[in-house]
């Protein structure tokens, strides 16, 4: 049987990187199931569809019929996760502003979630796997051999994703919009009906608000360890 790590948190407590970095050490695959979500909400909006008073009650008929002729594949090139939507690799495209708010909206339908979840139980039953999301220890893998719920305060998550921007040279946006859109992101991943972001019951919970990036891998890096030996 493969071994499955499972990182839930909300956006900006540092998933990702921790996730890349453990992966690598393991020589495990990295799944990033946002990066999935993402996907689908980059293919939502090219598709025209308006998240303009979008709620649960209306998503599903919002969307049509688009998830029929939707396809994913999840690629990996020079170990890079590469995600490809209907033949086309859409990696560097889904990390604006625009979809990370439809992918936030996008992923509070069920049917969008079941077709990706099927994806990455596939991707973890035939891989070892670090995957990082909202729902993998509490939906997608319940068996999984390590589950950490990954979480820092909200200001202290935009405070690091602002400094990232601003890195970047995204510079047009404010310290204030970063942490409102953080807000707003969370309350919308936590309160969905169907597999919303949530710490499950038997996840190790590791908050990183007063540490450091490298103080945050060590411990998960110990918490890893104990549950795999
Ligand atoms: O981790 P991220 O910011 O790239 O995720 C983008 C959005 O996708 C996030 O707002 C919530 C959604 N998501 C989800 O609902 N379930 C997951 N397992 C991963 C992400």
């Amino acid at each position: 049987m493969s071994i499955q790590i499972a990182i839930d948190g909300p956006a900006g407590a540092g998933k990702s990187t921790i996730a890349k970095i453990l992966a690598k050490e393991k020589n495990f695959i990295y799944l990033d199931t946002g990066a999935m979500y993402r996907g689908f909400g980059l293919y939502a909006i090219r598709k025209g569809v308006s998240f303009e008073g979008w709620d649960e009650t209306n998503a599903d008929e919002r969307l049509g019929g688009i998830l029929d002729d939707f396809t994913m594949n999840i690629e990996y090139r020079d170990g890079s996760q590469h995600v490809v939507v209907n033949g086309e690799d859409v990696t560097d495209m889904i990390r604006t502003p625009e979809v990370s708010l439809a992918a936030s909206k996008v992923a509070v339908v069920p049917a969008v979630r079941l077709k990706l979840v099927e994806l990455q139980r596939k991707i973890a039953a035939d891989n070892n796997v670090v995957m990082d999301g909202r729902d993998i220890g509490s939906y997608v893998l319940p068996g999984a051999t390590v589950k950490i719920f990954l979480t820092a305060s909200a200001e202290a998550r935009a405070q690091r994703r602002y400094i990232e921007l601003q890195e970047k040279g995204q510079t047009d946006v404010t310290y204030e919009e970063v942490l409102e859109d953080m807000k707003f992101r969370d309350k919308n991943d936590s309160s969905r009906k169907f597999a919303p972001l949530t710490c499950a019951e038997d996840a190790i919970k590791v908050d990183t608000t007063e540490c450091t990036l490298e103080e945050s891998i060590n411990r998960i890096k110990e918490v890893v360890e104990s549950k795999l030996c």
